[in-house]
């Protein structure tokens, strides 16, 4: 059984007991970050802090929270529960108060974490590619804040695998957004598109680090939003996330990107990316 943390204390899971006024649990009041843990070290620590800290103060989180303190926590996680690779999952909730719309006074915020084993380097989805759908985007107009809302996200990809697919990209006027979980790409050519970020989407870590890997590369890139038939008949197709890296996208609706087959300088992104991410570790 894993050991967690919450609240200053680690403990089993089953021991870790939240209360049922907490925000997180009534409103959803709550931010996180998926951190990857690669040779038993975090992967790209600082900017995953910073973009919680964004979050926070986006929704008037206070008070701030202690950046070496998370890091010791995430380190005392990785160490208490053998984790070579996979993620850690903290979760920030503005915490525990009488159930009223408007943001209570001075709570204590909960902060909680656990860790999860998964093979992220060698990981069979990579290999093969995935397929995704792409569904209507109906999610509030606030996504660049990392926030534990994420019912939409979660039917969208129940619904993808409703209908034989992977995961969802979602639309909004035609125009593919993100994926559920993660950023979307495409390639035409040498050129790499992606959509700006905005109120709209999440600005993800990887998919700045895959920014500056790509200039590396030489690629072109172009931040730009494509619409769902520039994307059905595009060269490549990818996403990007703590959990993917770099993950292709071998099908989208009923369209065969190219041959099926994860494309070759999605391939060389990924491996590039994972060469990056492994300068980063702390
Ligand atoms: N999701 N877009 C959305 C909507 C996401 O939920 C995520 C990450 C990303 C990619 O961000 P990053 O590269 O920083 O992981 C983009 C995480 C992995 C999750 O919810 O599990």
């Amino acid at each position: 059984m894993r050991t967690v943390y919450l609240n200053g204390e680690y403990v089993l899971e089953k021991d870790a007991k939240v209360s049922i006024f907490d925000r997180a649990f009534l409103f959803a009041d709550a931010v996180y970050e998926v951190t990857t843990v690669l040779k038993g070290k975090l992967v790209d620590f600082d900017n995953h802090m910073k973009r919680l800290k964004r979050s926070m103060k986006e929704l008037q989180f206070e008070p701030t929270l202690n950046e070496k303190n998370i890091l010791k926590f995430h380190r005392e996680l990785i160490k208490l529960n053998n984790l070579e690779e996979g993620v850690i999952y903290l979760q920030v909730s503005r915490g525990v108060a009488e159930r009223d719309f408007a943001f209570p006074k001075e709570t204590e915020l909960t902060v909680s974490a656990f860790t999860q084993k998964k093979d992220l380097v060698e990981n069979k989805s990579a290999q093969k590619g995935i397929s995704v759908i792409t569904i209507e985007d109906l999610r509030w107009k606030r996504c660049d804040i990392k926030t534990i809302q994420l019912l939409y996200p979660s039917m969208a990809k129940s619904e993808a695998l409703r209908q034989g697919a992977d995961d969802a990209w979602m639309t909004q006027n035609n125009y593919v957004m993100e994926g559920s979980s993660n950023n979307a790409w495409i390639i035409r050519g040498k050129t790499i598109y992606t959509r700006q970020t905005d109120n709209l989407i999440l600005s993800g870590v990887t998919r700045a680090a895959i920014l500056s890997v790509a200039e590396e590369l030489g690629y072109k890139v172009i931040f730009k939003q494509f619409t769902t038939q520039e994307a059905e008949s595009a060269d490549e197709a990818f996403v990007t996330s703590a959990t993917t890296f770099v993950t292709a996208v071998v099908k989208i609706n009923n369209h065969r990107i190219k041959d099926g087959k994860p494309g070759v300088f999605t391939q060389e992104l990924r491996k590039a990316y994972i060469k990056q991410a492994l300068k980063t570790l702390k």
